[in-house]
C-alpha cells in the first residue's frame, strides 16, 4: 500500500509544519489502513515513529515508505510482535528507545474483527478478539508506561462506535471496544496526576480500510442514507483528529472519546449488518450453537 498523504498535506491541512519536531510516536497496527495514515501525518509534521505488527515484511515496508515522506525522518518497522504478548511489546519499546531515543505518544490501534452471529461465534473466537483489542491495548499501555511517565506523554486508543447500540454480528468487537473505552477513562483518572493524557478516537465507517471493505455492503446504494454527513469518512480525517489530540490545542483534554463518524451512530446505523435485522440474524441464530 503506498502512502496516502504527501507533501500537499503540509499545505492543505490546518497544522503547522514542525508541530511534532523531536517527538516520537509508538503505534501498534501502524501498517494498517487507519493507523498508517495517522503515522504519515505525524511524520510529515516532524515526529519520528515506530510501527508495530505481526507481519515483519509488511511492517518494515510500510515504515520505509512512511520514512520517505520527510527528509531526515526516522521510521522503524518492528514486525513479529503480537500485542497479546506484553513481553514482545516490551522488547519493541526497548528497540524504539534504543533507536529513536524516547516515546512521547502512543497509539494502541492493533485490532482484529470479523462478522459473526452469536450461535456461530465460538468462545475461542470471542476470546481472540477481546485478547487482541482489549488485552492488547492494556499491554501496549503497560509496555510504554515508563516512557509515558518520563515524558509526560499521551496515549490514544483506537476504539469504535459499535458498542453504543446493540449491533448484531459484532458482540465480540463491541465488548472489546467497550472495555477499551473503560480502560482509557480509568487511565486518564489514574495517570492525570503524572501528567499523562489518555484519550480515544472512535472511527465510524471509514472508506478504503480493510475493516470496512470486509464488514460493509460496499455496493449497497443505500449505504449512506443513515449517515448524517452522507458519506464514509476518510483515513485523513482520523489522522487529523489524532494530530489535534496529540497537539497542545487539546492540552486540557483527557478521558474523552473523539467520535469521527459523520454522525452515524446517532441514527443507530453503524454497518450494513443492520440490514440483516431481524430476519437473517434470527435465521442464523436458530441453528445449534457452536462452542
Ligand atoms: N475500518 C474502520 O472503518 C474502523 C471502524 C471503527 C474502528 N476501527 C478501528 O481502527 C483500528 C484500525 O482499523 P483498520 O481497519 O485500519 O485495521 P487493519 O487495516 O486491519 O489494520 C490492523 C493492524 O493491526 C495489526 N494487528 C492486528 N492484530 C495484531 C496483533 N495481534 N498484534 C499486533 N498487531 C496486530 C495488523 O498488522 P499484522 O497483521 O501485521 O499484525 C494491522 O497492521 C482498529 O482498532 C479498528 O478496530 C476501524
Amino acid at each position: 500500500m503506498p502512502n496516502t498523504l504527501g507533501q500537499s498535506y503540509l499545505q492543505t491541512s490546518p497544522w503547522k509544519k514542525n508541530l511534532f519536531d523531536g517527538k516520537v510516536v509508538f503505534v501498534t497496527g501502524g501498517a494498517g489502513s487507519i493507523c498508517r495514515v495517522e503515522v504519515e501525518a505525524l511524520v510529515l509534521l516532524g515526529a519520528n515513529a515506530a510501527i508495530i505488527g505481526r507481519r515483519k515484511d509488511v511492517t518494515e515496508k510500510a515504515a520505509e515508505e512512511i520514512g520517505q515522506l520527510r527528509p531526515g525522518a526516522k521510521v522503524i518497522g518492528i514486525g513479529g510482535v503480537d500485542v497479546r504478548d506484553v513481553k514482545s511489546l516490551a522488547s519493541a519499546v526497548d528497540t524504539t528507545v534504543g533507536q529513536l531515543g524516547r516515546i512521547d505518544f502512543v497509539i494502541a490501534g492493533a485490532a482484529g474483527n470479523f462478522l459473526a452471529n452469536v450461535a456461530n461465534l465460538s468462545a475461542n473466537a470471542f476470546k481472540t478478539v477481546v485478547d487482541i483489542d482489549l488485552l492488547g491495548s492494556y499491554n501496549t499501555f503497560k509496555a510504554t508506561f515508563d516512557e509515558l511517565r518520563k515524558n509526560k506523554g499521551h496515549i490514544i486508543f483506537i476504539s469504535a462506535t459499535l458498542h453504543y447500540t446493540g449491533l448484531p454480528m459484532q458482540v465480540h468487537a463491541s465488548a472489546a471496544k467497550a472495555g477499551v473505552d473503560s480502560l482509557m477513562r480509568t487511565l486518564a483518572v489514574e495517570l492525570g496526576p503524572l501528567g499523562i493524557r489518555s484519550n480515544a478516537i472512535a472511527p465510524g465507517p471509514i472508506a478504503g480500510t480493510e475493516g470496512m471493505d470486509r464488514l460493509s455492503g460496499k455496493n449497497d446504494p443505500n449505504r449512506f442514507n443513515r449517515i448524517p454527513l452522507q458519506r464514509y469518512g476518510t483515513t485523513t480525517e482520523i489522522a487529523d483528529a489524532t494530530v489535534y489530540l496529540f497537539s497542545d490545542a487539546s492540552s486540557y483534554i483527557t478521558g474523552t472519546v473523539t467520535v469521527v463518524d459523520g454522525g452515524s451512530w446517532q441514527t443507530g446505523s453503524v454497518t450494513a449488518s443492520s440490514a440483516m435485522y431481524p430476519t437473517k440474524i434470527t435465521e442464523l441464530n436458530s441453528k445449534t450453537a457452536k462452542l
